[in-house]
């Protein structure tokens, strides 16, 4: 295999295990398991932990006097546990022995954890264990787990004990501790056969059953030890000086979520009772790896290619082809870890319109996921006082809104009222993804179904919201909270939210006129079944209109506020706080610990205004700005971009990201800065101990993006691929693939200012592809080179 298609850690570094455990994640959709090693339990130092998509339970704690009430997503029995010693020694562990050498090696175009360890056992003795781990990709209910022991300088006894372990909780998170973490219950376990074993337990409230099933193949005779809430498999090795012995473990899960079963155990036993053999397993996994790579082909050199190959393994393995049967969001940590507790943010805005363009059935389930709890939506709107669908900031198994009502700040160990609820623009995040999809994908069946009951009840919401303001002669949205989340009050107010957040009425108003545009494209049919069911009628659409030309866009120095009175906010002294601080991304945090709140000042966590040239390309922003009556010339955004280039903390890893892609766009100097800083930001953990916890899925999309989109200026629509690179002096060559319309493996290269493209043969239709300066049409089974204008 090429360079750059391996993770590599060399040395045991117990400080750098969460992480690593994050980042040697092996998933493939349905679930996915923390790169723990087999020999160790949940500690300060390790954290296996096992996740399937969508598997989540509700339970209430005491916190600060209050009572809080808290949907996770459940860590599911570990079934990793393999556990190994000489006869009648102490177990081996990274923690209690001595290592001689140890070496992950994470393959990224086979989907494979390799570890290789040597165990100093004393008196010239060494036992080198090496282990293959995979989650299967072709079959989403089986992982494997296959061990070698070879003995040097020794011959003996060694016992290995391989579990299935139904005493896990919720407990990777420090900050959360308080809160209680303990999901599983009626967890039995019992035998099948005398190689496979089997584990089943149920959520506390959520219901859910899980089966899990293990089967062990050794060299020697293996015996079984139930226990009640773990069962053990045990064998006993007969190691000779040079020689090896294989320990082979196979492993099955389902739960009750899953279609087409009776039973999650019975369906986990015969399921593993019908796998093949490790070797088989691995030949049918490295297949479907192999599929996935050439369907999402990226082609970046160097280190940036390594790393945006590792961001793109672990977008597979948390939306894979299989979640495309699920009814899944996307989980903001990934399946990697408990942050956020797998709820589902408006983070999908940096990841559909990356798969859009790759696995248009994935986006489509993800889509689908919003659809299901529109209802919901609806139903908190309504609870609102508003009309329409308001979609919660932090969704997780029913739709109703997760986002937890305190927080810890770590800082000064206070408990803190949490209003980043109060983000209704994911409503418009989701219907800006229903647009992007149905573009890119060309599926009017569901822009026309499910998309535009989506998009109009979004619509409805925001007109709902607007409220008429006879001074400024505009609508305005009061109450909100922008992308950035510092802000969450004015100074001194007793209530929390603030007023026309530029990023959320510019957006509301993209909504109100893209609803406008496809309730007038609909075929009448299909337009009078909305109305009938939804009771939309024209003075409704009037208000849209009216409402979509008139919300308010506040400016102050010549620049777009972030929201109504910002630039009264005190400036922040930043150059004092770096120097105190040193790193000063959780400016909230420091501030509250302080004594002081964010709020008073003029600091960001994040883009926020900025956002609105993530999501738009100028002419498109021009435009909607000119609907508003208002003028956006490249000096007011250039201006807009410096003013809040200066008052970011960048907080979020989603910060990094956007700045980059703004700045390329605008074609700066500092854009790589931030696109490294973009690209670093789970391998070397910028926030600061947060990967550990779970990678960012966002942002780890949004770089993937950022090439396919951001530096390509590529667009999809009124039925075109536009393109508009700009150029990056530091990644000035590039390639990958997408799937356009129907049209599969369309490449795409592009080397300093030429642009290649080639349309594999089918009998879809040809592509047209427009450039700022011409229009060419590729027909299927041809290819072009373009050289671009400067
Ligand atoms: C960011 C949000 C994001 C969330 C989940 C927060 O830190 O501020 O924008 O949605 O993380 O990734």
């Amino acid at each position: 295999m090429t360079a750059g298609w391996t993770w590599e850690y060399e040395g045991y570094e117990p400080a750098d295990e969460r992480l690593r455990e994050s980042l040697c994640t092996l998933g493939n959709g349905y679930f996915a398991t923390r790169g723990a090693f087999p020999e160790c339990t949940a500690d300060d130092i390790h954290y296996p932990g096992t996740y399937v998509a969508g598997c989540y339970n509700r339970l209430t704690s005491d916190v600060a006097g209050r009572q809080v009430e808290n949907e996770d997503m459940v860590n599911l029995p570990n079934w990793l546990p393999l556990r190994f010693r000489l006869r009648g020694g102490p177990w081996l562990t990274p923690d209690t022995a001595t290592l001689l050498e140890h070496r992950l090696e994470l393959l990224l175009a086979s989907g494979m954890l390799l570890r290789h360890t040597r165990y100093d056992l004393g008196k010239g003795r060494v036992l080198t264990v090496r282990q293959q781990r995979i989650v299967h990709m072709a079959d989403p209910h089986l992982a494997a787990l296959r061990t070698e022991f070879t003995a040097e300088g020794f011959s003996g006894e060694l016992e290995v004990e391989a579990s299935l372990d139904g005493g896990v909780t919720n407990s990777g998170v420090p900050r959360y501790r308080d809160l209680d973490g303990h999901h599983l219950i009626h967890v039995h376990a019992g035998t099948a056969t005398p190689d496979t074993v089997w584990l089943r337990c149920r959520t506390r409230t959520s219901d859910l059953r899980i089966g899990m099933a293990a089967r062990l193949t050794s060299d020697a005779l293996v015996t079984v030890r139930n226990k009640s809430r773990r069962t053990t498999q045990h064998t006993l090795l007969t190691l000779t000086e040079g020689g090896t012995c294989t320990v082979d473990k196979i492993v099955a899960l389902h739960t009750s979520r899953d279609p087409a079963i009776s039973d999650p155990l019975y369906a986990a036993v015969d399921r593993v009772g019908r796998a093949p053999g490790f070797d088989d397993l691995l030949t049918s996994h490295f297949t479907s790896w192999d599929q996935l790579w050439r369907r999402a082909a990226l082609e970046v050199a160097g280190e940036p290619g390594h790393v945006l190959r590792l961001h793109l393994f672990h977008l597979l393995q948390t939306l894979s082809p299989h979640t495309a049967d699920l009814d899944v969001g996307v989980p903001a940590r990934g399946l990697h870890g408990e942050a956020y507790r797998g709820h589902v943010f408006w983070d999908e805005l940096f990841v559909l319109p990356f798969l859009n363009l790759h696995f248009p059935e994935v986006s489509r389930a993800l889509l689908r996921y919003r659809h299901r709890r529109l209802e919901q939506a609806c139903t908190s709107a309504l609870a609102a006082g508003r009309r329409g669908a308001l979609y919660p900031w932090q969704s997780g198994s029913d739709g109703r809104e997760e986002t937890q009502q305190l927080h810890l700040n770590p800082r000064s160990g206070r408990w803190l009222p949490d209003n980043s609820r109060l983000q209704f623009h994911v409503g418009s995040a989701i219907a800006y993804n229903v647009w992007q999809y149905c573009e890119a994908s060309g599926d009017m069946e569901f822009l026309h179904t499910k998309g535009a009951e989506m998009l109009l009840q979004i619509a409805r919401f925001w007109a709902d919201a607007a409220v008429w303001d006879d001074s400024l002669r505009r609508h305005r949205i009061k109450g909100v909270v922008g992308p950035d989340e510092y802000h969450d009050a004015y100074p001194d107010a007793t209530m929390p939210g603030l007023d026309d957040n530029a990023y959320t009425n510019v957006t509301a108003a993209w909504v109100l006129s893209r609803a406008l545009e496809l309730i007038a494209a609909l075929p009448e049919p299909r337009r009078r079944e909305l109305a009938e069911r939804t009771g939309l009628d024209g003075s409704e659409l009037e208000q849209w209109e009216e409402v979509s030309r008139t919300l308010h866009v506040p400016f102050h120095a010549g620049v777009i506020s972030q929201f109504d009175g910002y630039g009264e906010l005190a400036e922040l002294p930043w150059k004092d706080y770096r120097h105190r601080y040193g790193d000063i991304r959780r400016l909230d945090r420091i501030l509250e610990a302080e004594g002081d709140t964010v709020n008073r000042y003029q600091a960001s966590k994040q883009a926020d205004v900025l956002m609105l040239g993530y999501l738009f390309a100028p002419a498109e922003l021009r435009g909607l700005f000119h609907r508003l009556g208002l003028t956006l010339d490249d000096d007011i955004w250039h201006r807009t971009v410096d003013y809040y280039l200066h008052r970011t903390s960048h907080g979020s890893t989603l910060s990094g990201l956007v700045h980059g892609w703004v700045l390329a766009r605008a074609r700066r100097a500092e854009a790589w800065k931030f696109c490294q800083e973009a690209l670093q930001g789970d391998i070397a953990d910028v926030q600061g101990g947060t990967t550990g916890e779970g990678i960012h899925l966002g942002a780890m999309a949004g770089t993937l993006d950022l090439i396919q989109r951001g530096l390509t200026g590529l667009e999809t629509r009124d039925g075109a691929l536009w393109l508009d690179p700009v150029p990056l002096p530091e990644l000035s060559s590039y390639g990958f693939a997408v799937r356009y319309q129907g049209n599969w493996g369309v490449r795409l290269h592009l080397e300093r200012r030429e642009l290649d493209i080639a349309v594999p043969s089918s009998d879809v239709s040809p592509i047209e592809v427009r450039l700022t300066d011409r229009t060419v049409v590729i027909e299927p089974g041809e290819s072009t080179r373009l050289e671009l204008p400067d």
